[in-house]
């Protein structure tokens, strides 16, 4: 008897503000999986937060720490993973994302990215910028085919968490 099993692995990924984390927390729980948020998940495992991580040591220490929490969190299972924008631009933990399980890319708007950033500025370092609607434009550009390469896509522009929840579920049925 084929009895058809639902996803224990799933990853959100996509540009920062499209929502990940907060579809994330409610995805899991609809699908009575764990959650974990990449990005709080390196703060607590370093005890250093994210703009500090960039400030004091710089970017690709940063990577680094991703791709590293990448390739442990990934032996786990039951879990919903968000990961952080950049997460998914790194092709080793883009392959193991994609082969542990379905992938899920959140899209919105850049003015609704913008928006989302703005609320809070201090937690976004790569929008630090005199123009990051521009920033936002040309960064998203660059990273959409990447993001193109998740299983699943859903639009969160202008739309409520339990729509887009509803969405993914029913996507990855
Ligand atoms: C980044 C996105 C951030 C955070 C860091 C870098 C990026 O995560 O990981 O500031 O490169 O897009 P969110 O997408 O959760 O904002």
């Amino acid at each position: 008897l084929e009895v058809p099993r639902p996803a224990t692995f799933v990853t959100l990924t996509g540009f920062m503000g499209v929502g990940k984390s907060r579809i994330g927390r409610e995805l899991a729980r609809a699908l009575m999986l764990h959650f974990i948020d990449l990005d709080r998940y390196i703060e607590r495992r370093t005890g250093i937060s994210i703009p500090d991580i960039f400030r004091h040591l710089g970017e690709e220490a940063f990577r680094r720490m991703e791709k590293e929490a990448v390739r442990e969190l990934v032996g786990k299972d039951y879990l919903v993973l968000s990961l952080g924008g950049g997460t998914f631009m790194d092709p080793e933990s883009q392959k193991a994302l994609l082969g542990r399980g379905p992938v899920v890319a959140l899209w919105a708007s850049p003015e609704t990215i913008l928006k989302r950033a703005m609320r809070k500025p201090g937690e976004r370092p790569l929008l630090q910028v005199e123009n990051p609607l521009e920033r936002i434009r040309t960064l998203l550009e660059a990273r959409a085919p990447v993001y193109r390469k998740a299983h699943i896509h859903v639009s969160t522009d202008g739309r409520r968490v339990e729509e887009v929840v509803e969405e993914i579920v029913e996507k990855l049925w």
